[in-house]
């Protein structure tokens, strides 16, 4: 009965906007508003001199706090490629801090990298590494980091650092008025602790002595424990936060810090609160404001004209960043009366980074160009492996489908209208009673034979996996889970018990490695009934959600591995889940073919496991609207593979919105549509037949393009960089761009400004590069780059540009699903630049197992020059045999209609002419069947 109340009152909330009064405000978190309260300009913070000691690539020096005389060690290490590391930690903690293990986030000890000493005195310490100079000032402590001669992050300058070192609770008796006060105006104050409760572990005695000269430092409230709505935070280890001001100068824009509902140009936080990361389950989120969502990447570049750069904030507790301008922050009035006294102020962003618990631990990129910050992030956390071919195609889902009939008409659907899919998903309702790895039995009896007859057309299916397990004797994944002792702790000790879709739960700690090995097992073949190689996994509600938890979420004092408390990694857990899950499907295949999971909960590094979704949207403009800055940002900070739910997961969006978001969505690198319970069924081939045939028109072009989504996504493997990406990227010198987040380019050839407000059929493309001309995809209509057009976009049209210079292969032939494309002839798509010249490459292999690492595939590039097309080889390490050949290639922009074309193979021998067409309104010269291999060497010369 409880069970069913809960989840009915989950549904009422589900059903509902935002209950903001669930989460938090930083007016009610105490170490948000403790680290808020600082004031710049009174660090109490002083670097010892005499206490510096210099290695090869590091330095460390004491830093005393004047205040209390707590002493922290700060470490600072050369690394290669470009970057530095600062850590600062107690000196002598009386308990060990959380740092998150090597191999989770950061993929692995980052390389170091020679520094050199070159001023000590008692005033300052300056080193350098290569062209970067670091002026370490002793009193207040600050850094100044400077990248040849420019000042470019300047850390602790405001004097915002705080650190709240591990203390004794000071007995009742002897508290200072203040926290006394706190005391008795505290009505969820338990009684006051008696002294000495606690014995000292060992060595402890020494810590103190090293502390011996500690003064008390002032209690404020909400210290040693805290209260938010019906819930107590019981703080065992009391204070702990750790927080710092970075300034970026001569930078007005910052960009990062996923996963908020906003604007992909990070706004200041004067008004409003700070961007909160802390991964929370907060469904029908408020657009436009810097709430907290379900993941988190504590990762932030700053850009301007010159230069960019980066800080990657290497904690995993809830985060809160404040960021404030001496431009953006400035009324109009003031903008007016400097540009009237000639006042030309450098823009400065300033940035405040505060998280409950850990270490301060910063990764200092110094670029300088976007495509070297996204690199030098890719050495630290990794980048999205090569998904299978199938998982960049479209997936279908919604919650639920029903049952094996219904999975049946659904993919029989698709095919009936020829619509292109390739993965067909299951909600929760699939299993018996919310308990994963089970079958719901009376609705799916055959889950192997419904996976069958799905392969056969290439397609997959994915079931959903929860990491809360319900509490249920005869559930097997539980009581083998509880029986180990593998279940997250309340702070007694006693396995914690939460409610989530299946009522009263436990949930595994993915923070232990054991743990985590015992998950994967459970997807092996043999354990998981009713699986086969063809089913795949969704880890939601992995933040993780627990329904009448403080803000939806664990306790703070739930306890992991090692005497952690979720405070100290409660982001990270997600990731921990995707990881197990994504290592699991691995495993069945032996290692041999590459999988998928989709993530709802992220930290930094979840690239290297899983896709991510936007979570719990709204079928409404506004949403459709904010997703393409929400994905741009995921992006940015290397979860490449990401998308938002197709169509909006609440409510029933009009038909033209679903049209638009598919429109939208076929450019998501993660494209998925789904819907909640509650909301009519939507399937595409439901629409009014105008919608449908758009919508059949808007995936075809997905799936004609993924031969460059996957050559995309082959180097972003490589090198990091975002394939959904803001114009910044490309044209990092034009500041017209920098804020631009309602078109984007999926990497450099396509330029893309989906149609995202109703009733809209024109708009405003701006297209960038001064030299650079683009080419409408469909009509081969080209624009000029540096202006802004009005171009006309009916509901049949999403305002699609391939740059003059690039050339992208297509398979465009219509198939039912992405794996019979894999024979498919391409079309090369040679769009000329002004020079007549262009260029293009095409990553290939068998598009679904490992062997690529192997050596098996092909890297191909097309170059046009001259009036000559040829194709090579650019890297020998790979070699594929494929039957893939060439059955057209469309040249656009050719100004006249040649008289003759011919191709020459490798020794330039077997000279074979070739037929064409040219069309002269369009300017574009189509040659029919070369008929060469894709990895055939060729030269087609035209004359
Ligand atoms: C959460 C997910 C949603 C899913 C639902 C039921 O709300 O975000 O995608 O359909 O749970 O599993």
């Amino acid at each position: 009965m409880l069970q069913l109340l809960f989840c009915l009152s989950y549904f009422v909330i589900l059903s509902s906007a935002v209950s903001r009064e669930n989460f938090k405000t930083c007016e009610q978190s105490g170490f948000c508003k403790r680290n808020r309260a600082m004031q710049p300009g009174q660090s109490p913070y002083i670097a010892l001199v005499d206490s510096l000691q210099v290695q090869a690539n590091s330095l460390n020096i004491q830093l005393l706090n004047k205040n209390n005389n707590v002493r922290l060690k700060l470490e600072v290490f050369g690394l290669q490629d470009n970057m530095f590391r600062v850590k600062i930690n107690e000196l002598s903690p009386i308990k060990e801090r959380y740092e998150i293990p090597v191999g989770d986030s950061l993929i692995e000890e980052p390389k170091l990298h020679n520094i050199n000493l070159s001023q000590k005195d008692k005033d300052k310490v300056v080193f350098t590494m290569d062209s970067n100079k670091v002026v370490m000032s002793v009193e207040p402590f600050r850094m100044d980091i400077y990248s040849n001669e420019d000042p470019v992050i300047s850390i602790n300058a405001q004097g915002l650092m705080k650190f709240e070192h591990y203390r004794k609770k000071e007995s009742w008796l002897s508290t200072t008025g203040s926290s006394l006060f706190s005391w008795f105006t505290n009505p969820f104050r338990e009684a006051p602790p008696a002294e000495n409760e606690e014995e000292k572990p060992e060595g402890e005695e020494k810590k103190e002595e090293e502390n011996a000269a500690e003064t008390k430092t002032e209690e404020e409230p909400d210290m040693w424990e805290e209260t938010f709505k019906t819930f107590t935070d019981s703080k065992p280890h009391g204070p702990s936060s750790v927080g710092i001001d970075v300034s970026f100068p001569g930078f007005e824009d910052v960009y990062g810090i996923p996963e908020h509902a906003d604007t992909m140009a990070l706004k200041t936080t004067k008004t409003t609160d700070p961007y909160r990361l802390f991964n929370l389950d907060v469904f029908e989120y408020e657009l436009y404001n810097p709430m907290a969502l379900y993941g988190a990447v504590p990762l932030m570049y700053a850009h301007n004209e010159m230069r960019t750069v980066g800080i990657f904030w290497h904690n995993a507790a809830e985060t809160w960043i404040d960021i404030s301008s001496n431009t953006a922050d400035k009324s109009v009035f003031s903008h007016i009366a400097d540009f009237v006294k000639g006042n030309n102020e450098i823009p400065q962003t300033d940035t405040h980074w505060f998280s409950e618990s850990g270490v301060i631990d910063i990764f200092i990129l110094l670029g300088p160009t976007p495509s070297n910050v996204f690199k030098q992030y890719a050495r630290l956390t990794g980048t999205t492996p090569l998904p299978p071919l199938y998982s960049i195609a479209y997936h279908q889902c919604r919650w639920n489908y029903n049952d094996q009939d219904d999975v049946k008409s659904v993919d029989a659907n698709f095919d009936k209208y020829d619509l292109p899919y390739d993965v067909i998903w299951l909600d929760i309702e699939h299993t018996d009673g919310k308990k994963y790895f089970t079958w719901a039995h009376e609705k799916f009896p055959h889950p192997e034979e419904m996976i069958k007859n799905l392969s056969v057309k290439g397609r997959k299916l994915v079931t959903i996996v929860d990491p809360h397990l319900k509490r249920e004797d005869g559930y097997s994944v539980y009581t083998d889970a509880r029986d180990k002792g593998y279940l997250v702790k309340n702070k007694d000790g006693n396995d914690y018990d939460g409610w989530c879709w299946p009522g009263s739960s436990s949930w595994p700690d993915f923070t232990n490695a054991e743990v985590r090995e015992w998950w994967t097992g459970k997807f092996s073949l043999s354990e998981y009934k009713g699986s086969t190689p063809d089913l795949i996994v969704w880890n939601d509600m992995n933040e993780p959600s627990v329904f009448n938890g403080p803000e939806i979420t664990f306790h703070k004092d739930v306890k992991h591995m090692n005497g952690f408390e979720n405070r100290d990694l409660h982001n990270i857990y997600g990731l921990y889940v995707h990881q197990a899950t994504m290592e699991g499907l691995l495993r069945r295949s032996g290692g041999k073919e590459r999988s998928f999971v989709l993530t709802r909960a992220f930290f930094a590094g979840s690239q290297r496991h899983s896709a991510v979704w936007t979570g719990d949207n709204i079928g409404e403009w506004s949403h459709l609207k904010v997703s393409i800055p929400m994905v741009l940002s995921l992006n940015l900070a290397g979860i490449t593979f990401s998308g938002a739910d197709v169509g909006g997961f609440f409510k029933n969006p009009e038909h033209e919105l679903i049209t638009r978001w598919y429109q939208t969505g076929v450019f998501y690198p993660f494209l998925r549509a789904h819907a909640h319970l509650d909301t009519k069924r939507r399937e595409p081939y439901l629409l009014p037949e105008e919608h449908m045939n758009i919508i059949r028109e808007a995936l075809r072009l997905r799936y004609s393009l993924l031969p460059y989504w996957y050559t995309l996504f082959y180097q972003a493997e490589q090198d990091g960089l975002p394939i959904f990406r803001p114009l910044w990227v490309d044209y990092p010198k034009n500041k017209e761009v920098f804020r631009m987040d309602d078109q984007f380019l999926l990497g450099s050839s396509i330029l893309a400004k989906p149609i995202t407000d109703q009733g809209t059929t024109n708009t405003n493309v701006y297209f960038p590069g001064r030299h650079d001309i683009w080419y409408d995809i469909e009509t081969y209509e080209v624009y000029d780059g540096g202006v802004t057009k009005n171009v006309a976009a009916p509901l049949d049209k999403i305002p699609v540009y391939q740059k003059g210079g690039s050339i992208i292969p297509r398979k465009l032939r219509p198939r039912r699903s992405s794996s019979l494309m894999y024979q498919d002839p391409f079309t090369l798509i040679v769009c000329l630049d002004q020079q007549g010249s262009a260029k293009g490459e095409l990553y290939l292999d068998d598009y679904h197992t490992f062997q690529y690492r192997n050596g098996e595939y092909l890297l191909r590039e097309f170059t046009f020059n001259n009036n000559n097309l040829s194709s090579k080889n650019i890297d020998p390490t790979g070699q594929f045999n494929t039957r893939e050949w060439i059955e057209k290639i469309i040249i656009v922009g050719y100004p006249k209609n040649p008289l003759n074309i011919s191709i020459k193979n490798f020794s330039g021998e077997n000279s074979k002419r070739l037929d064409h067409k040219y069309n002269s309104e369009e300017k574009s010269l189509t040659i029919r069947k070369p008929g060469v291999n894709i990895a055939d060497v060729w030269t087609i010369t035209i004359e």
